[in-house]
């Protein structure tokens, strides 16, 4: 691998083989997320508990701090909307040059395998590979599912991470599920979890990420679930502590509760 390249990953990646990636590019097709109505404000207390953000260039230039950040993924693909005729009609929307210019540390791409656009959305990943390998830049791939979280099921994403790694991805996202381990052991590179639309309770949460690390995923990519929260440095905290110190999901649970206690004590 050339120096680039491990440079790069050795960046998102941390020495434990781990990694809590911060996303906050729902806005490039949702608009003003719940909670997300200011990017920076949202991210401002979260950072110090990322390894990565993953974001898009426009958010980046305007709310993230050049001097106080950590490595970003910037989001390269988009061009629909919640409200237009279909979500998964995506293409690139971000050049290399201008992601060289950002100096960030790798390219997010979501692929849509099953849909109108399944051909489409792979070959723009094959695209962004070809190119971004040209430059050491590693590409993530995102199994993305639109509206239709149903989805979600082994064999599902076992075919869309596998394809996506075919294809050049050097990290694959996607989802977690029952049988998490068949996914991980499909796909010949690092496997991170999103989270998905906000769920009931924190321990929900971490239950899923504890399973996936267990089963082989590095980490999470986990956007909602965190600052969406009513205490979301709690729960990034308690999510690191899962990620990169084996916390199970109750001791997490503590971690949650005690720095929640020490939020609500501070207000
Ligand atoms: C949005 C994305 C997000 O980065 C991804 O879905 C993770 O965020 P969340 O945990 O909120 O699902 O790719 O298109």
């Amino acid at each position: 691998m050339d120096w680039g390249m491990e440079n790069r990953l050795a960046q998102l990646i941390q020495d434990d083989g781990h990694a809590l990636f911060l996303p906050i590019d729902h806005g490039y097709f949702q608009g003003p997320t719940r909670r997300l109505e200011q990017p920076g404000k949202t991210i401002e207390p979260l950072l110090p508990y990322s390894d990565a953000l993953f974001v898009t260039r426009g958010v980046l230039r305007a709310a993230v701090d050049p001097r106080k950040t950590k490595p970003v993924i910037l989001r390269v693909s988009g061009g629909t909307s919640m409200v237009g005729k279909d979500l998964a009609n995506e293409g690139l929307t971000t050049s290399i040059e201008e992601a060289l210019r950002l100096n960030v540390c790798a390219l997010g791409i979501s692929v849509f395998v099953g849909t109108d656009y399944e051909r489409q959305t792979l070959l723009n990943l094959s695209q962004l590979a070809n190119e971004a390998e040209r430059y050491g830049i590693p590409v993530m791939a995102v199994t993305a599912v639109g509206k239709e979280l149903e989805k979600r099921d082994v064999r599902y994403l076992s075919l869309c991470c596998r394809i996506a790694a075919e294809l050049g991805a050097r990290v694959v996202k996607t989802y977690w599920c029952e049988d998490f381990d068949k996914v991980v052991q499909g796909c010949p590179v690092p496997v991170v979890m999103a989270g998905g639309p906000q769920v009931d309770t924190e321990m929900e949460v971490f239950e899923f990420v504890y399973d996936g690390m267990q089963k082989g995923a590095i980490g999470v990519n986990l956007g909602r679930n965190i600052w969406q929260n009513d205490y979301p440095v709690a729960a990034i905290r308690a999510i690191r502590s899962i990620v990169h110190e084996h916390a199970a999901p109750r001791e997490a649970l503590e971690i949650y509760e005690s720095v929640k206690r020490e939020t609500v004590a501070a207000r």
